[in-house]
């Protein structure tokens, strides 16, 4: 059997996870389901990365061990991955002792070999970021990553010749386009690889750091963090001590990341495989950030939204369909409540819902809940539905295996959306009235096996709610993409069900209620003007004033042009109004009519125009706004 071995990163044990952690592990979840879908034997390996600096001190802060903070944090990862229906195959903790293990002989391997040495050290550390800087990295005297504090080191280490195999990495990047995906990254890290690469410092002394993996050849060392994080890839699969387990997982697959670490995955972690003789993984693919008013969404910036509170109130299925939809894998996403439920309303429950409401309530209604046999002889409506319903698995996998998931969804949506279209052309409710039990049958038939195609593409994504969704069409065969390219999922005699509404509509204020999302003043009078609303200082800007009408006459060259005359008060002014098919310019003069005064001057057919009058149109004629009483020409209209 084909294999499958996908990786997320192990998450810093500093921060409950938030909807980014969640959004990479969430994509591994899909992907590794997709490809179990399509018959692989898949890995997926999730984790924490334990060690460090920043956990030492969060623990110190704490009262409690690094240990403890660190079973603490983990379980809150775990527990959220649960929430999240994640199906992943190892859980790993870089205190794991087996893990440990792999990393002292791994640098054991590289110290025999010769790429570690001793020397001594002068650099920047920024502690969030785990990462060492030279003097010319930093910009502004800061971390060049994050803009955080880095904090000065001068001491005694170890390092790893990576400079020795730049030139190599160089080759292999250029030679191996799927390596580092999608392509624009690989630039940017041939880019960085223009420069020399330094060695990397991979030691911390006990004395200042102790919360980390020791040294195997000085045990007044541990492990630089980094070094040790990247060995869980190969230790998960077995490195050193399960050579079978490993021989049948490694290389991987793919190696999901976010793009703030392409770096450490694209240039550390390749050398170090290649000093330590291992295989390179197939792909390193980095994706964007979710964003918050255009910042990244983290913990340093306070805009960390909360998944546990939404996964709560919206349920699983609907946050996992939502981070795949509206991500353009590569590109980086803006994350907002409103947009979640304009998302989840007209996909899942508009299109989705509503197709499996219409279907079961029809099969119930005509049918007695036995789905009929439909025609032997199928119409072009029918017909034209089978030409998107036969191609929708391989469209669908194309894109997975191209990493377009957003793609995938759009296909799968679009094709709920011509089946729906369908039956509100072939309205199977007259084909009842009309006793058409054969085209009745078939549309019923046929749009029941579209459901279930899409019921099973949809399981990566939405797996509860497509689990419900198929056990209400009865569907009794496997879980599979070849299952998809049947012609008959769900046989005619089938018991359809009425399921519970599958995607109750969201409503965006109460939604916010629930989860206490306070919106500031500017995003409400910003989501009032998106649905049409203008605020009272809007309107006041608008000057109307009541105008009489001294004179009008044709326009010469415009046969639907009147020129106005009218009296403001203090002033007159010219109007040209497209009225002449309704009023005869005699019958106008004397009019108290409203017109709007502070509109830009414009020439129409080279009329000149200072102001417009309002008028009322019922489509079939056209009626000027008069005022009800005599009142004086220039009155304020308010
Ligand atoms: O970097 N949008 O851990 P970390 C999308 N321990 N994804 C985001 C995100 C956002 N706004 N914020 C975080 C580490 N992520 C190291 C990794 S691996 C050997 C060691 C996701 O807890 C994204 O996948 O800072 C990013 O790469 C990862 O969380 C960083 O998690
Ligand atoms: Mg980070």
């Amino acid at each position: 059997m084909e294999k499958f071995y996908i990786t997320t990163p192990i998450y810093y044990v500093n921060d409950k996870p938030h909807i980014g952690h969640s959004y990479t592990t969430v994509l591994a979840d899909v992907l590794a389901r997709y490809n179990r879908l399509a018959g692989k034997d898949v890995f997926f390996l999730t984790g924490t990365d334990e060690h460090g600096q920043k956990v030492a001190q969060s623990a110190e802060k704490s009262g409690i061990t690094p240990k403890e903070h660190c079973d603490i944090y983990a379980k809150r990862f775990k527990d959220m991955w649960d929430a999240l229906n994640l199906k992943y195959d190892k859980f790993i903790r870089t205190t794991d002792p087996e893990h440990i293990g792999v990393v002292q002989k791994a640098l054991q391997k590289l110290f025999d070999n010769g790429d570690i040495y001793k020397d001594n050290y002068v650099g920047w550390y920024c502690v969030p970021d785990e990462r060492f800087w030279t003097e010319k990295d930093l910009i502004n005297g800061k971390c060049p990553e994050c803009e955080r504090p880095v904090t000065k080191i001068e001491e005694e280490n170890y390092f790893f010749r990576m400079s020795k195999y730049q030139d190599w990495l160089i080759e292999y990047i250029q030679s191996n386009p799927e390596f580092i995906q999608p392509d624009f990254r690989q630039n940017e890290v041939l880019g960085f690889l223009r420069k020399p690469l330094n060695d990397l410092c991979i030691s911390r002394p006990k004395q200042r750091l102790s919360w980390g993996v020791e040294l195997p050849f000085d045990t007044e060392y541990v492990t630089y963090v980094w070094v040790d994080a990247l060995i869980n890839y190969i230790s998960a699969v077995g490195l050193y001590f399960d050579q079978e387990k490993f021989n049948r997982w490694w290389p991987a697959d793919i190696h999901l990341i976010g793009k703030d670490i392409l770096t450490t995955h694209a240039v550390y972690w390749p050398i170090l495989l290649k000093a330590l003789g291992i295989q390179m993984p197939r792909t390193i693919f980095a994706h964007g950030w979710w964003m918050v008013d255009e910042r990244k969404m983290g913990k340093s910036l306070g805009n960390a939204i909360d998944p546990e509170s939404l996964v709560k109130t919206i349920g699983e299925d609907r946050l996992r369909y939502y981070l795949i939809r509206d991500m353009v894998l590569g590109q980086d996403a803006s994350y907002s409540l409103s947009g979640l439920v304009s998302r989840l309303n007209n996909d899942l429950s508009n299109d989705l819902g509503n197709m499996l409401a219409r279907v079961t309530n029809m099969v119930s209604a005509y049918f007695d809940c036995k789905l009929p046999q439909p025609a032997q002889q199928l119409d072009t409506e029918t017909l034209k539905l089978h030409q998107v319903m036969d191609k929708l698995h391989k469209e669908v996998w194309e894109n997975v295996e191209s990493m377009k998931l957003h793609d995938a969804l759009e296909v799968l949506n679009s094709a709920i959306r011509a089946a729906n279209k369908y039956i509100e052309e072939t309205q199977p409710w007259q084909l009842a009235k009309e006793g058409d039990s054969d085209m009745l049958a078939t549309v019923l038939f046929t749009a029941t096996q579209l459901l279930a195609k899409v019921g099973i593409l949809l399981f990566p994504v939405i797996p509860q709610k497509s689990q419900e969704l198929l056990t209400a069409l009865d569907y009794q065969g496997e879980m599979s993409l070849s299952a998809c390219a049947k012609d008959t999922l769900v046989p005619p005699g089938a018991n359809i069900t009425k399921p519970p509404s599958l995607f109750p509509r969201l409503h965006l204020n109460d939604l916010r209620k629930k989860l206490g999302v306070i919106i500031k003043p500017e995003e409400q009078k910003q989501e009032r003007f998106a649905e049409g609303l203008i605020t009272i200082e809007q309107l006041s800007k608008v000057k109307l004033k009541v105008g009489r009408i001294i004179s009008a006459k044709k326009a010469a060259n415009a046969d639907k042009l009147l020129l106005l005359e009218v009296d403001l008060g203090k002033e007159r002014r010219n109007l040209v109004a497209g009225i002449a098919q309704w009023y005869n310019p005699d019958e106008l003069a004397g009019k108290n009519i409203v017109v709007v005064t502070n509109l830009e001057p414009a020439t129409i057919r080279g009329h000149k125009s200072q102001g417009m009058l309002l008028a009322a149109d019922d489509g079939n004629s056209v009626s000027l706004l008069t005022v009800d009483k005599n009142v004086e020409p220039g009155s304020e209209v308010k």
